[in-house]
């Protein structure tokens, strides 16, 4: 009866047909049980001998059906695996390939000119604090230029940056001078949203800081970015203007052909100007240092959409902001 068992185990080539021969043998109501039930009608002597010989067997049985049951197993993912075979001859399945939003672009692209000029590109906090956004810079709580821009308050008085300025401060409180940095980001401000105005949008922040720095400086650089932006034959116009941390200030303009239309004109880019002293005096206090006495510098801010605009033809700003995938699309051309 054994070596039948053996054979039928052997012989099983599919799963159910194993689990029957196990049932048949080794089940409730199968050939060991009635084996066992035999036992008691043995002399204790037989009993011991022929109890301990079924014991054998069925520990033998066992193994050799959970040996078959593994290798019908494998047997059958072999079979699925092989059957699901990948035809490689199939035509693929096309996905979306995506585009640089037309922002990102003309922030990669300032920051390759920038860094062309030894500029080094550091980052920013979005949620500043008074003293960074405000006091810092010269623009103490009185200061009638707060009105100049409209700000999102958090419930704890920290606020949305109004401009990447804040960084000025930052930085030379962490690190000492020489240095030429841009710092690109988000801004926010309380706006009546337009064609031409978000309550977000995107600024660059240029500050360098070494001994013997002049306006000239700061107006080389800016046609350097104009040209490395718009081609060869782009220039900078300044024009006097305001601002708390800086004196003298100057706005400043790009004069850019329109390749598309063959027409010129004058765009108004940003503001710009000598580091105000006062903001020295204020870095000095927040270093503790007087690392920054009397130093020399320019710094300037920029719209990075006004550039996006002109430079690609797109009409309204919140168009960038709209996640409307044509809108990128339309531009990946110009992209690439
Ligand atoms: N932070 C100013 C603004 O947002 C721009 C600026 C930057 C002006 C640096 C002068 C120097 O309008």
């Amino acid at each position: 009866m054994v070596n039948e068992a053996k054979l039928e185990i052997n012989e099983a080539t599919t799963l159910p047909a194993l689990q029957e021969t196990r049932v048949k043998y080794l089940g409730k109501k199968g050939w060991l049980t009635a084996e066992l039930k035999t036992l008691g009608n043995l002399t204790p002597d037989e009993r011991k001998i022929k109890g301990a010989a079924l014991n054998i067997v069925k520990t033998e049985l066992e193994a050799m059906f959970d040996a078959r049951e593994a290798a019908l197993n494998a047997a059958a993912l072999e079979a699925k695996l092989s059957g699901e075979a990948l035809d490689v001859t199939l035509p693929g399945t096309k996905f979306q390939a995506g585009g640089l939003h037309l922002l990102t672009r003309i922030i990669d692209d300032l920051a390759v000119i920038y860094k062309s000029m030894g500029y080094q590109v550091v980052q920013g906090q979005e949620v500043e604090t008074e003293l960074y956004n405000f006091d810092a810079l010269n623009i103490p709580a009185w200061h009638p230029a707060r009105d100049l821009w409209d700000t999102f308050w958090l419930t704890d008085g920290r606020v949305l940056r109004t401009h990447t300025s804040p960084m000025q401060a930052r930085y030379m409180q962490a690190f000492a001078p020489p240095f030429k940095i841009v710092v690109p980001g988000k801004v926010f401000r309380f706006e009546a949203v337009d064609a031409t105005h978000e309550s977000m949008f995107h600024q660059l922040e240029g500050l360098a800081v070494a001994p013997g720095i002049t306006m000239a400086d700061l107006k080389g650089t800016l046609e350097e970015m104009a040209k490395g932006l718009f081609g060869e034959r782009a220039k900078i116009r300044f024009q006097p203007s305001y601002y708390p941390f800086t004196e003298p200030s100057a706005d400043f303009a790009v004069y850019w052909e329109n390749p598309r239309t063959g027409t010129a004109k004058w765009l108004e880019l940003g503001g710009s100007g000598m580091v105000h002293p006062r903001v020295f005096e204020e870095v000095c206090k927040l270093r503790g240092d007087e690392v920054y006495a009397g130093a020399r510098g320019f710094a300037f801010g920029l719209g990075i959409e006004r550039i996006a605009m002109i430079k690609y033809g797109v009409p309204d700003i919140r168009y960038f902001f709209q996640n409307d995938l044509r809108v990128l699309k339309q531009f990946r051309g110009a992209l690439e």
